[in-house]
């Protein structure tokens, strides 16, 4: 669906925004773009989409079966980072105005404008103002701006920034949707846990770079950490308890604390067994023990040396 080879782009002051970005997005899947924020994501976009220009790149979009740039752009949708909806127009007229640069047919675009306003359920405030909408309800306008012509490309810019839990599920639902009804979508955020939750295939980026790319598994498997165990306890955890667990295979760092044990492992099976058989032969009051799989920060802090959360 798209093709990004070579990208470069460095802004007027110097700033070096993408710097050599090779990637490809499949038909039908949900590509993730995650990374923190400067890392250069909202910048690939408009590259992509020719919003801005760059020094080097070659972009092919649709395996070029759109004979013009203007063919190819109606069937893309782009909700980008920041709200851009027309204050003076009510939420049907914002609508039905960004339809009409793609849908002529005054009857279909009528059509489209209300299946818009339902998918993303703004019926009841169809006549209100922007300004009398609460920052979820913008959100869900702004999509419905940019996908009200059915398109199968689209773009999602950290779209549920700075919005209410209630309407950010809301939005990850209906893009779970439209990418069932076979849209191909690229996301982007710096929130890990959307991406996870969300995507296919996942591209970690910083400064303007590919840090790693696949699916959830594959990057997970990239880094030594395996498992997270945590040990809740009461009263005193004895040195010697700490000292047989940091000799088990595969432990890599044993964090000590008041209340709890935080175990990282490189080894996924079997260490948990042997922390809790330890725990056990000495008495040790614990509450609780759990084990956790590693997260897409740590596999950035494992490659890049920095936390991936603000
Ligand atoms: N219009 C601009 N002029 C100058 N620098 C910019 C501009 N837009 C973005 N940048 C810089 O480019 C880098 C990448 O920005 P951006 O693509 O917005 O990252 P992200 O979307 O991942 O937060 C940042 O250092 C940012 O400050
Ligand atoms: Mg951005």
């Amino acid at each position: 669906m798209i093709k990004v080879k070579n990208l470069h782009k460095t802004y007027k002051k110097g700033v070096k925004a993408v710097n050599g970005l090779n990637f490809k997005v499949k038909a039908g899947e949900i590509f993730g773009l995650l990374g923190p924020n400067g890392s250069g994501k909202t910048t690939t976009i408009n590259a992509i989409l020719d919003l801005v220009d760059y020094e080097t790149g070659e972009i092919i979009l649709f395996d070029n079966k759109y004979k013009t740039k203007v063919e190819a752009k109606k069937h893309i949708g782009l909700i980008t980072q920041e709200v851009g909806v027309f204050n003076e127009l009510t939420v049907r007229e914002n609508i039905d105005y960004f339809c009409g640069l793609y849908i002529n047919d005054e009857k279909l675009r009528a059509q489209y404008v209300e299946e818009a306003m339902d998918f993303v359920q703004i019926k009841d405030f169809a006549k209100f103002k922007p300004k009398k909408l609460s920052g979820g309800l913008l959100r869900r306008l702004h999509i419905a701006c940019g996908i009200a012509h059915k398109p199968t490309l689209i773009f999602f810019d950290e779209p549920t920034v700075g919005i209410d839990p209630q309407s950010r599920n809301h939005i990850l639902e209906q893009i779970k949707v439209l990418n069932k009804n076979g849209a191909t979508i690229v996301y982007t955020s710096h929130y890990m846990e959307e991406i996870e939750m969300l995507c296919d295939y996942i591209l970690i980026m910083d400064k303007g770079q590919v840090i790693a790319e696949g699916n959830y598994d594959a990057l997970i498997d990239q880094i030594d950490l395996a498992e997270y165990i945590e040990i809740e306890y009461k009263g005193e955890m004895p040195l010697k308890v700490v000292t047989e667990i940091n000799e088990l295979p595969g432990i890599l760092e044993v964090i000590h604390t008041k209340e709890k044990l935080v175990i990282k492992t490189s080894e996924d099976d079997k260490a948990f067994i042997k922390i809790i058989h330890i725990l056990e032969n000495n008495n040790v009051d614990y509450s609780r023990a759990n084990a956790n799989k590693p997260s897409l920060n740590d596999v950035f802090l494992e490659l890049t040396g920095k936390e991936l959360r603000d």
